[in-house]
């Protein structure tokens, strides 16, 4: 399956010069999203996860599909105020000042095998949150999967000791 067949290309959104990647002709399409999430499970199954935690919004797509089809636990990463339980806080720069990211304090055990899963792989500044997050936990992240990576953007090198997983790219327009 050609995946990009499934991805718009949207020139100057949301702002002028930004090429977006639109990915909800996948959510359509059903023989997408068999493909995204079953090529998302061999690789949990091949780095041996036991939970996918995966950031909202675009994460959760492709994160929870994921999740029950590897027979594994999903956990949400969320933008502040939305968990209501104990939470742990992650900061990370943006291109003008930072942003955080929480995660349920319980979510995440030590000893955890986890796969994080994203739509896109841009800085990498998100899963790298996300990262700290787990490790804090005294879990290991063995694995990220992304359904686009851009490559100019040299994101992957923030992971070097994590098998990443992108199943298609851009590079620049
Ligand atoms: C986008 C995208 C990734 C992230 C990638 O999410 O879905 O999560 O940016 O960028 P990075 O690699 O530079 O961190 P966004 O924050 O736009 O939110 P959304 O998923 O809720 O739309
Ligand atoms: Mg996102």
């Amino acid at each position: 399956m050609n995946i990009k067949n499934y991805i718009e290309s949207i020139p100057d959104f949301p702002k002028k010069g930004i090429m977006f990647r639109d990915i909800t002709p996948i959510l359509a399409h059903p023989e997408a999203m068999r493909y995204v999430t079953g090529q998302i499970v061999e690789f949990a199954k091949k780095v041996d996860a036991n939970l996918i935690v995966a950031p909202e919004a675009r994460g959760f797509f492709f994160g929870t599909p994921a999740a029950i089809e590897a027979n594994i636990g999903f956990a949400p990463v969320r933008k502040p105020g939305k968990l209501p339980r104990e939470t742990m806080s992650v900061t990370y720069e943006l291109e003008y000042g930072e942003d955080e990211l929480q995660m349920h304090v319980d979510a995440i055990h030590e000893g955890d095998r986890v796969l994080i899963v994203d739509d896109l792989l841009a800085t990498g500044g998100t899963v790298d949150a996300i990262v700290r997050l787990v490790e804090s936990r005294k879990a290991k992240v063995v694995g990220i999967a992304f359904v686009i990576e851009l490559d100019d953007l040299k994101g992957r090198e923030k992971f070097k000791d994590i098998p990443v997983l992108a199943l298609t790219h851009y590079e620049g327009e």
